[in-house]
């Protein structure tokens, strides 16, 4: 039998609006923290009644964003690669997140200085390859690296729609060949590279996007979404994929939803490198040889 999945999140004992970084989040309006607890403890169950292993990291106060672990950084095999925030207020996480990982097993690595990155918020698998969203938060640069530093494909995606600021607001993997996004999030050239990459593409409206549907969990054929996306649900659940929606509005107010409150410790249920039987360090070693071996 193969190991449960597992995800690190954050409990939302300190999460609010105090600052305004995106264009959802409105310092006037707030949130109700009552309500956001009792959504964010739906959705670990959610996971939980799935199998998964849910890991936490401590929330810290004045790190109201600290919840979205999809930030942290991306997960490959053993290693993480810690995201640099564009914003300074998001960046006093960063050696919160450094700390888990290192207490936690993960051999961490950081960007080089100047480069932007935000995790997994921003570059996700989808088969062998690594979908990258660039301009609001992360640089093309720092994909450029990461493909590099990895030895995978990258493929950096612009994204033109301020309110989807992040790649998993409007793209999501569901396995190695299937994804559902927002058209709309991307330019010309972006779409025309999910259309060329991805076999099967699931379009989401403009009005369902909104609702932050493209912010799904995926384990196994099960899918957990925000509400609000009933098309998108029909379309999965006709495809053989179970559906679970569930309020998650409050996290919404900070421009975030299921996806952005979990991070896959495992890699995600799309990326290839987790079924696959090579490991990071043979990857690295094979180039070794292949570098010295050559003349
Ligand atoms: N308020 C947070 C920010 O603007 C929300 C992050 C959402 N996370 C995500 N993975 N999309 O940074």
């Amino acid at each position: 039998m193969s190991a449960p999945p597992r995800v690190l999140m954050c409990p939302p004992d300190y999460y609010g609006i105090e600052y305004e970084i995106n264009p959802w989040m409105n310092l006037q309006a707030g949130t109700e923290p009552a309500v956001a607890r009792q959504q964010w403890q739906g959705l670990r169950q959610a996971l939980t009644n799935l199998g998964v292993i849910i890991e936490t990291i401590n929330p810290v106060p004045g790190l109201p964003d600290l919840v979205f672990t999809a930030n942290a950084g991306l997960v490959y095999q053993n290693l993480i690669l810690l995201s640099r925030f564009r914003f300074g207020v998001r960046r006093k996480e960063e050696p919160y997140n450094l700390k888990w990982f290192q207490a936690h097993g993960f051999e961490v690595e950081l960007l080089p200085e100047g480069l932007f990155f935000e995790g997994a918020g921003d570059s996700l698998f989808c088969g062998e390859t690594l979908f990258a969203g660039y301009r609001f938060r992360s640089d093309a640069r720092s994909h450029l690296w990461i493909g590099d530093r990895l030895g995978v494909r990258t493929l950096p995606l612009e994204l033109v729609d301020p309110r989807f600021y992040h790649l998993d607001t409007c793209f999501c993997p569901l396995n190695e060949t299937t994804a559902i996004y927002y058209p709309g999030a991307f330019d010309d050239y972006g779409r025309t590279v999910l259309q060329d990459q991805i076999p099967e593409l699931i379009q989401v409206s403009a009005e369902e996007a909104v609702s932050f549907s493209c912010n799904a969990v995926v384990v196994g054929r099960v899918i957990i979404l925000n509400e609000g996306a009933p098309k998108l649900a029909r379309t999965l659940q006709d495809r053989g994929y179970d559906t679970c929606p569930l309020p998650l509005t409050e996290f919404i107010k900070a421009g975030g939803s299921a996806k952005c409150l979990t991070l896959r410790l495992d890699g995600e249920e799309a990326a290839t490198w987790r079924t696959s039987t090579t490991t990071l360090t043979s990857q690295l070693n094979r180039g070794r040889v292949q570098e010295s071996s050559n003349p």
